[in-house]
């Protein structure tokens, strides 16, 4: 028999999440190797009311076993039969998106392209339809083409906010800010900015404090956080990509989203359209952002006190960024 101390926290736990004006969220390939765990994450958080997994395989179990866990929050799991993926959609405020196929050793984020091109618009045009207020996160890969599509995709329905729409790039910070703390002992928010593939992927490691390293260490710390992804698809062999670290840097990217939504003053890093270097024709760009209740409030400008490594590093990307959005874009169009 549970001890009474046991019952009440347990009522305690359960109370404090039911909240029934909670975030109302999607997630679209949620039965995959991020889908699975980014949903049970969001089961657990508090913020969250209603939870719809979509996935064109195995998402009914997926939702009956996630919905035996005691926070308040509603699980449903749809599947492409009668019109799921529109019931999934229907009165949702976030519309996160992990579908599509991850990379295998060798493979570059924009090996996927030709796959999950093609699912991302699929799932861009129905969110558009069914949901065109909610706030779109693009985990998919890859982020620097697809968030371009969806963007592309909203505006023939005549639906786009920028303000609403972003490329997930928080696993870029979480390795940053980890890199860092392995050297010094002190866990801080590091910003990644540019896009999220390879060198396009800059992490300002100027604004981590205490963090003193010769050029050659720097160098050596900034290609570690670009492909830092490629540590993980290799110890994996073939069997994918991050998939846990990305599902924590997906749940901590919706609750930043849902508690600026709720009041909080919220800063996180995301690939958004963005107009800053459109003198050099790039279009997006993942900034350092402030975030409040309508999604994107405001694009900071870059610290002042970066570094020319950086500066150099963001030039290098932005030639890149604009080819793989022009690319998405493109195929939005067809
Ligand atoms: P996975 O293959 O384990 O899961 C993908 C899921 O998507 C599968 O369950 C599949 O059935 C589903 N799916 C495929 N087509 C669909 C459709 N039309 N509608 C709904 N669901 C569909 O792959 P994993 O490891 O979960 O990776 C997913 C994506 O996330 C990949 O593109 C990967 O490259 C990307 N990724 C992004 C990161 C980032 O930092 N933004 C980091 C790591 C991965």
């Amino acid at each position: 028999m549970l001890r009474l101390s046991t019952t009440s926290k347990l009522i305690r736990q359960f109370s404090s999440t039911s909240a029934a004006q909670g975030a109302k969220v999607a997630v679209l390939g949620a039965a995959g190797g991020i889908g699975q765990p980014l949903s049970l994450l969001l089961k657990t958080n508090p913020n969250v009311s209603k939870l719809n997994l979509y996935d064109i395989v195995n998402c009914p179990g997926v939702a009956a076993d996630l919905s035996h866990i005691n926070t308040a929050s509603e699980v449903t799991g749809f599947s492409p039969e009668n019109n799921g993926l529109d019931k999934a959609l229907e009165g949702m405020d976030y519309v996160v998106i992990p579908a599509g196929v991850p990379r295998k050793p060798g493979m570059t984020r924009d090996d996927l392209f030709d796959t999950n091109a093609g699912i991302v618009k699929l799932l861009a045009q129905a969110s558009a339809r069914v949901c065109p207020t909610a706030k779109l996160l693009i985990i998919s890969n890859p982020v620097n083409s697809l968030l371009p599509i969806a963007a592309q995709v909203y505006q023939d329905c005549g639906v786009f906010d920028p303000k609403k729409l972003i490329g997930v790039t928080t696993l870029d910070l979480l390795r940053a800010s980890r890199f860092a703390y392995e050297i010094t002992g002190k866990v801080e928010f590091v910003p990644v900015v540019g896009g999220h593939a390879g060198t396009t992927i800059v992490p300002l490691y100027s604004q981590a404090t205490g963090l003193k390293l010769s050029p050659e260490e720097m160098a050596k710390l900034i290609y570690r956080t670009q492909f830092g992804g490629d540590e993980v698809v290799q110890a994996k062999a073939g069997k994918g990509s991050a998939t846990l670290s990305m599902a924590y840097a997906g749940a901590r990217m919706t609750d930043s989203m849902i508690r600026a939504a709720n009041g909080e003053e919220v800063i996180e890093c995301a690939y958004i359209s963005d107009n800053q270097y459109s003198s050099q024709g790039v279009n997006f760009f993942a900034s350092l952002l402030k975030f409040n209740k309508d999604g994107v409030q405001e694009i900071l400008s870059l610290p002042s006190n970066i570094s020319q490594i950086e500066k150099d590093a963001i030039a290098t990307a932005l030639p890149q960024i604009a080819s793989a959005a022009n690319k998405g874009i493109a195929f939005a169009k067809k």
